[in-house]
């Protein structure tokens, strides 16, 4: 056995390698599981025990030995391979790769923008909320569908704890706090029960817009709604407003677009009418306003709702609602935004 030892001691010694491969097939061949030093390893167990403490000292010098070797051997040609690609100062620097910010975020943040010009402040309100700011304070009638459980998240019933289907709940939370004359917008995440799709999703994004003062009129909304469509869409957009039905708003009335894509002439995108649906809005309700504390006499306003991803899928031309929330950087990587 010591003879074998140091006939390997001598065969290590020796050894040299040509390149990293090379010495990859020594370490192989002499330090694996397989190798020259292990076997020596395994006949260890029949060494007599008198002779056990000095085959091991040698036994183990071998096995540090040949590591040494085979790793200097390596490092010898690491170093050059290394060196030789470290040092091309005339290699392009490898560029950071930089976010961006979500288109929704852009969307939204280009929204509220266009709004406080107009001297509207942003609040925001809670995701998780009581039926009280959801629904009773907005004025829906305790039969409405949409207090059904088809369409609303409930955390908890009776007392009725749920997810906000609409940024409206925001527009009561504001009345609760401050005296007219309010001007605010309300950006926000809703969430209702609905199947998803490429056109639905059950969370999604609104900006909720409320304006109560002295003498507020229809004409006002629509001058507001008018300047905020041409702001967005561009100059030559014009609006059309449709009666409509919400319970917190009297009279009501939904507001399309002129199409950006064919100017009005009607194509695949506004299904040939020309025109694009993107809000809900109308005059608040009196009841309303008494419900939150202000006298309906003195005060009068208007609200307004829409749909973030509604206006981005309009704005990017995105088939699909979905994309905005599956983080596929594909997807994202092709909006890009000034900061
Ligand atoms: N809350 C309504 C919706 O979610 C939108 C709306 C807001 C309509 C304000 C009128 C006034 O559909």
């Amino acid at each position: 056995m010591l003879d074998k030892i140091k006939a390997l001691v001598e065969e290590v010694k020796a050894l040299s390698a040509a390149s990293a491969e090379q010495a990859e097939a020594l370490r192989i061949k002499y330090l694996s599981k397989k190798g020259a030093v292990s076997a020596l390893f395994d006949e260890f167990k029949n060494v007599p025990a008198e002779k056990k403490r000095e085959v091991g000292q040698r036994l183990n010098e071998l096995k540090n030995l040949a590591q040494e070797k085979i790793n200097a051997l390596k490092d010898s040609f690491l170093g050059k391979e290394q060196n030789s690609k470290a040092v091309d100062v005339t290699l392009p620097g490898t560029s950071a790769a930089f976010g961006g910010r979500h288109p929704l975020s852009i969307v939204k943040d280009d929204i509220v923008e266009i709004f406080s010009h107009m001297g509207f402040t942003v609040a925001e309100g809670p995701e998780v909320e009581d039926d009280w700011h959801v629904f009773t304070a907005l004025n829906f009638p305790l039969e409405h569908p949409a207090r059904d459980m088809q369409d609303t998240f409930f955390i908890n019933t009776n007392p009725d704890i749920l997810l906000r289907t609409h940024t409206s709940s925001v527009q009561v939370r504001t009345m609760e706090r401050q005296k007219p004359p309010i001007r605010a917008v309300f950006p926000g995440r809703v969430f209702r029960n609905e199947a998803i799709s490429a056109r639905a999703h059950c969370i999604f994004h609104q900006i909720e817009g409320l304006y109560i003062a002295k003498d507020v009129s229809f004409a006002d909304l629509k001058q507001v709604l008018l300047t905020f469509a041409k702001e967005f869409f561009g100059a030559d957009t014009q609006i059309r407003l449709r009666p409509s039905y919400f319970p917190f708003t009297e009279p009501s009335a939904e507001m399309d677009v002129s199409c950006s894509l064919c100017g009005g002439k009607g194509c695949s995108v506004c299904k040939g009418t020309g025109w694009l649906e993107i809000l809900g809005c109308g005059m608040v309700d009196p009841a309303v306003l008494e419900s939150n504390g202000i006298d309906s006499k003195e005060y009068t306003g208007f609200a307004f709702g829409m749909g973030v991803e509604r206006i981005a899928m309009l704005k990017y031309q995105v088939k699909d609602i979905r994309l905005f929330f599956e983080n596929d950087m594909r997807f994202l990587s092709q909006f890009k935004s000034a900061f």
